[in-house]
């Protein structure tokens, strides 16, 4: 258990399985700050694409991130992402992201730069709800309340679906499923920090939940 003067509560999870709904609606009723990590990985994505950097090397991309910088405006809600001076809060959500960030977020070098900054960001913020994939098993091993969410493929699918015809993406179900199954496997089986269920987190099964 933490300090008193401090509380972190992770939420970890796979793609649609509510993690970024949950974790700024438990943010806002706390009254603490939410940290996004996944949206760390995807400036990174970012980086590469605009600098024309492989996202397999993993060292000129952790050398590009402490050169240019990827940080959050925290007087925003929720915190908008500045790559350098840039906000790409819009840009991490285009399609084109999606490819990349599953290569970079694999490169140990990379997980390295931004498992320190999040513990920075924890030290800075000592009362913070913070999602992702690693954050209850990883980063934030001593946190107050760890959570693990889940949720059946086809139910992510249909969230998934509906969320980029929302924003005006004509995409096909079977498409978006095997996007999804195919990060699954990514995110499950690299070596550095992969999705795992963390010790001591509360299991949620979100299939039915709203
Ligand atoms: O949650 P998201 O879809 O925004 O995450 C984007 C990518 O970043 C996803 O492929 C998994 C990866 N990620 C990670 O490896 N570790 C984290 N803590 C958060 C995200």
């Amino acid at each position: 258990m933490e300090h008193s003067h401090r509380f972190v509560v992770t939420i970890d999870g796979a793609a649609g399985t509510g993690k970024s709904s949950v974790a700024q609606e438990l943010a806002n009723r706390l009254g603490t700050d939410c940290l996004d990590t996944g949206a760390m990985y995807r400036a990174v994505a970012v980086l590469a694409i605009e600098n024309e950097i492989n996202p397999t090397e993993g060292f000129k991309l952790s050398s590009a991130i402490q050169k240019v910088g990827i940080t959050f405006d925290w007087d925003n809600t929720p915190p908008t992402v500045l790559l350098g001076d840039e906000d790409i809060s819009n840009r991490i959500r285009e399609l084109d992201i999606s490819g990349v960030v599953s290569i970079v977020a694999k490169q140990p070098e990379v997980r390295e730069v931004l498992v320190k900054q999040q513990r920075k960001i924890g030290e800075s913020h000592p009362f913070l709800v913070t999602e992702g994939r690693d954050q209850g098993s990883v980063v934030f091993p001593d946190a107050a309340i760890k959570f693990f969410l889940v949720a059946a493929v086809d139910e992510r699918t249909k969230r998934r679906v509906k969320q980029l015809r929302a924003s005006g993406t004509d995409v096909k179900d079977e498409e978006v499923q095997q996007d999804i199954e195919s990060r699954d496997q990514l995110d499950s089986t690299r070596t550095d920090g992969p999705l795992t269920c963390p010790e001591g987190a509360i299991i949620i099964d979100t299939s039915s939940m709203t």
